[in-house]
């Protein structure tokens, strides 16, 4: 990370949702979710440089906030995020997100920005990297169970990183189906409606469960999954908040991010705690097989965690160089003397008084 100069200290990047917006619309949606994907990528390679803890959750009734917190030991991120399954049916976001990247040798923050999209974004990467190591080959057609905020953007990932041609949609609210089949109709991919979980899943290759709801629900049971199939499951991610049934677990070869993130918040937690799991990163630096047979069901158990954000965020703060897609914050009381804390409010009060 560059030194700050001192005379802007007090200032950190701030992208807004208007400048997320138009910077990725810059570098288009699957250009950026490819670069957001390969410093995934590159940072699970790392994964034993980051401190790692399970994200800190406020449960309510409504739902939960969170924050997850990762440092490389140069580089220390946080997001804010929350999860309100109820939220949709007020007009607001189930999820909503704003995260900050900071220098662990001054503390200063280097940037400040939205995470709502980019939270879409990196999970939609998340997924379709896991599916990259996990899903059969030439695997084409993806059932997206679940038609809400994250649809388009996992659509899209697995276009463009794992090669899907075809997705299927279902969704118990017929008005999220047809806004998703309206925004993917010039993506390029083939857009199937469907009528029910199960016609869904017909013939495909790839299933992401991606709805919201705060129970133990099922999305899919034993006899929708066949075999040789791979389960992008993304919905389940908070205790009593789960997707599948268990029977589909017992028979599944489960990949997941943190282990102890995910025994809390994942499908596993309808399992014992030593069920067997195997950590994506092991697969992506080759300490663990991933999908070893055809016949195979591999259950990517997604939860979201703090690193996949460290990673987003460390994309942002690089493409925004030399762009107008971002505002300078006057966020950090800068002293010139670094005691004067308190004389430097009163000098303001100062040019404030000789402003009247
Ligand atoms: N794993 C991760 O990293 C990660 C990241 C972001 C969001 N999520 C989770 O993904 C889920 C989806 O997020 P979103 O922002 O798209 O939410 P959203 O509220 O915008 O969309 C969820 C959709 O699921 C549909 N749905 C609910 N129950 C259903 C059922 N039984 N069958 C079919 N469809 C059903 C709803 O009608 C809605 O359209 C949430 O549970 C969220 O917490 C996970």
């Amino acid at each position: 990370m560059p030194a700050p100069q001192k005379d802007t200290l007090n200032l950190v990047p701030f992208v807004s949702v208007d400048n997320m917006m138009k910077l990725i619309l810059s570098i288009g949606v699957e250009e950026a979710i490819e670069g957001i994907a390969a410093q995934i990528e590159a940072d699970f390679k790392r994964w034993e440089s980051f401190d790692k803890t399970p994200r800190i959750a406020s449960h309510s009734k409504e739902g939960v906030i969170e924050l997850m917190p990762t440092s490389d030991g140069e580089v220390y991120g946080f997001k804010y995020v929350n999860g309100h399954p109820k939220n949709t049916k007020e007009g607001l976001q189930t999820v909503t997100a704003f995260g900050l990247l900071a220098d662990v040798y001054t503390g200063y923050p280097v940037l400040l920005t939205e995470m709502t999209i980019l939270t879409a974004l990196r999970t939609a990467a998340t997924s379709a990297v896991a599916a990259k190591y996990l899903a059969p080959k030439n695997a084409k057609v993806m059932a997206m169970i679940g038609n809400g905020a994250q649809c388009e953007f996992q659509a899209l990932a697995f276009k463009r990183i794992c090669g899907i041609d075809t997705v299927r949609l279902f969704d118990i609210d017929p008005i999220a189906t047809d806004k998703a089949e309206f925004n993917l109709k010039d993506s390029g991919l083939k857009v199937v409606r469907t009528s029910s979980h199960q016609e869904c899943v017909s013939g495909a290759d790839i299933i992401t469960t991606c709805t919201a709801d705060k129970q133990c629900a099922t999305i899919l049971t034993d006899n929708m999954v066949g075999s040789g199939q791979h389960i992008n499951a993304i919905g389940g991610d908070c205790p009593g908040k789960t997707e599948l049934h268990g029977d589909i677990l017992r028979r599944s070869d489960i990949f997941v991010e943190y282990p102890p993130q995910t025994r809390i918040e994942g499908e596993i937690q309808q399992l014992d705690p030593d069920h067997p799991v195997k950590e994506l990163w092991k697969v992506m630096t080759g300490q663990e097989e991933g999908r070893t047979s055809e016949g195979q069901i591999t259950l990517f158990d997604s939860v979201g965690f703090a690193i996949e954000d460290f990673s987003a965020l460390r994309y942002i703060h690089d493409v925004i160089k030399g762009t107008p897609f971002y505002d300078d914050l006057d966020m950090l009381a800068d002293p010139d003397e670094p005691r004067d804390l308190y004389g430097m409010v009163r000098r303001a009060e100062k040019s404030l008084a000789a402003a009247e």
